[in-house]
C-alpha cells in the first residue's frame, strides 16, 4: 500500500503519542490527502461534494472537555461534536504550527477549514481580540505570516482548503473609521487583505472575505459602501479566480431565516431590510455583484441556534443562553448561499471578563456576556456546556 507523506505523518504522531511496546498502537485511519492534485472551480458550490473537516485540534479540545464532564448523557452529546466540522484559527505567526497536524488526516472527500487573522492593529473597533502585530508591521504580516501559509498549502497540493479572509477588517473600515485605531489599522489591512487575496489564490483554495453580518453591514447606509470596501480589496488583489464571495455572522449574528428578525420590532428596525441573515446575504449579494465582486457566501451556524438573548444586536461577546446551531451542510435553500459551516469553534471565548486584562473590552462584561470568561480563543468550559444544552437542532 501506497501511502501519502502526511499518512505517514499521521502515522508517526500516533506511534510518538503511545510509545509503549505493550500498548498495541492504534493507527489512524490511512485517509489523508487525494491521490493526485486537487483543483477546486471556484465557479462552482464546492461544498456539494467537500465536507468541512472535523479537525484535530477542535477534536482535542472537545475531548477535554467531554473527559470533565459527570453527565453521561451531556458527555455524550459533547462526544459528537468533536465530529462536527469547523474552522482552524491560525491568529498568530506561531499557531501556523497548528496547520500540519490538521492536515494529516483530511480524507480526499473533506476540506480544511482554516481562518487567516492576524493583520497588524487586528481587532481595532474592540480589544478583545487585538493581536501581536502592531499598526506598520505589515511586512512582517506578509513575510512572517501570509508567505509561510502559502507555502505550507503550496506543500500540500492534494488537499482542498477553504479559508475565510480575516474576519472583522473590511467591515470595521466601513463603519468604525472615525476610531482612530481603526483609521491608523485602514491601510494596514487593505494592503494586507489583498497581498492574503493575492497569494493565497491557488488551484486547491477557496476564499471568503469576511463581510460581518446583517445588523453590521446589513443597513442601508452600510451596504454600498460596504460592497465596494470589500470590492476594491479583491481589485487590488488582480481578481483572485479562487476568491467565492464572502463569509458572514463570524463575529456576531443572527438567525438564518427566522421571520421576523430578532431586532424587527427596534425602532431603528427601518434602516436596515436585513433582519435576518438570508436576507443579507442576498441583499449584500446584489450590492457585491453591483461593485464588481464575486458574491457567494458561507453563512456561520456555529452559535446561532437561539435567539431573544442580546440585548443589542451589536453584541458580541460570548452572549449567554448561545447555543450550536445548524450543522454544516450545503443544504442552504438559497443559491447564494453555498454553505452553512461552523466558522467560530464553540466553547473558545470571544474575549475576557476580567476587567482588569489589557485585552478586557466593556462589551464582555455586559449583562448579556457570559461570565466569567477567559481570554480570547481559549476554552471555556461552562460556555461549551451552555452551547449542548442550548443546540438547535438539539444535541442532547
Ligand atoms: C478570537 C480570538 C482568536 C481565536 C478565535 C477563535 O477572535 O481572538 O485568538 O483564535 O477567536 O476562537
Amino acid at each position: 500500500m501506497k501511502f501519502t507523506n502526511s499518512a505517514i505523518l499521521a502515522f508517526a504522531t500516533t506511534a510518538l503519542a503511545a510509545p509503549s511496546a505493550t500498548t498495541p498502537v492504534k493507527p489512524r485511519k490511512a485517509v489523508a490527502a487525494c491521490s493526485s492534485a486537487v483543483t477546486l472551480d471556484a465557479t462552482t458550490n464546492i461544498w456539494q461534494k467537500y465536507k468541512l473537516h472535523a479537525n484535530t485540534y477542535y477534536r482535542k479540545e472537545v475531548e477535554a472537555a467531554v473527559s470533565a464532564l459527570t453527565d453521561s448523557s451531556l458527555a455524550a452529546a459533547a462526544a459528537s461534536v468533536a465530529d462536527i466540522g469547523t474552522f482552524l484559527w491560525l491568529d498568530t505567526i506561531e499557531n501556523i504550527g497548528k496547520f500540519e497536524p490538521a492536515v494529516a488526516d483530511v480524507p480526499c472527500e473533506e476540506i480544511l477549514g482554516l481562518v487567516i487573522y492576524d493583520l497588524p492593529g487586528r481587532d481595532c473597533a474592540a480589544k478583545a481580540s487585538n493581536g501581536e502585530l502592531k499598526v506598520g508591521e505589515i511586512s512582517k504580516y506578509k513575510s512572517q505570516y501570509i508567505d509561510p501559509i502559502v507555502k505550507l498549502i503550496k506543500a500540500h497540493p492534494n488537499t482542498a482548503f477553504a479559508l475565510i479572509i480575516e474576519p472583522d477588517s473590511l467591515p470595521n473600515l466601513v463603519t468604525n473609521s472615525d476610531k482612530t485605531a481603526c483609521k491608523n489599522s485602514a491601510a494596514g489591512y487593505r494592503d494586507g487583505v489583498a497581498y492574503a487575496l493575492k497569494n493565497l489564490n491557488l488551484p486547491n483554495v477557496i476564499m471568503y472575505l469576511d463581510a460581518g453580518h446583517g445588523g453590521w453591514l446589513g443597513w442601508d447606509a452600510n451596504l454600498k459602501p460596504g460592497a465596494q470596501e470589500l470590492a476594491k480589496a479583491y481589485t487590488a488583489a488582480g481578481k483572485p479566480k479562487q476568491l467565492r464571495g464572502i463569509a458572514t455572522n463570524t463575529a456576531g449574528w443572527n438567525q438564518w431565516d427566522a421571520s421576523p428578525g430578532e431586532f424587527s420590532t427596534a425602532s431603528d428596525a427601518k434602516y436596515n431590510k436585513c433582519q435576518n441573515e438570508k436576507i443579507y446575504v442576498e441583499t449584500f449579494g446584489a450590492a457585491l455583484k453591483t461593485a464588481g465582486m464575486p458574491n457567494h457566501a458561507v453563512v456561520d451556524t456555529g452559535r446561532n441556534g437561539v435567539s431573544g438573548l442580546r440585548a443589542e444586536w451589536g453584541d458580541w461577546c460570548n452572549v449567554k443562553g448561545a447555543g450550536f446551531g445548524i450543522r454544516p451542510t450545503a443544504d442552504t435553500g438559497s443559491s447564494l448561499a453555498d454553505a452553512f459551516v461552523w466558522i467560530k469553534p464553540g466553547g473558545e471565548s470571544d474575549g475576557t471578563s476580567d476587567s482588569s486584562a489589557n485585552r478586557y473590552d466593556s462589551f464582555c462584561g455586559k449583562s448579556d456576556a457570559f461570565q466569567p470568561s477567559p481570554e480570547a480563543g481559549t476554552w471555556n468550559q461552562a460556555y461549551f456546556e451552555e452551547l449542548i444544552q442550548n443546540a438547535k437542532p438539539s444535541l442532547v
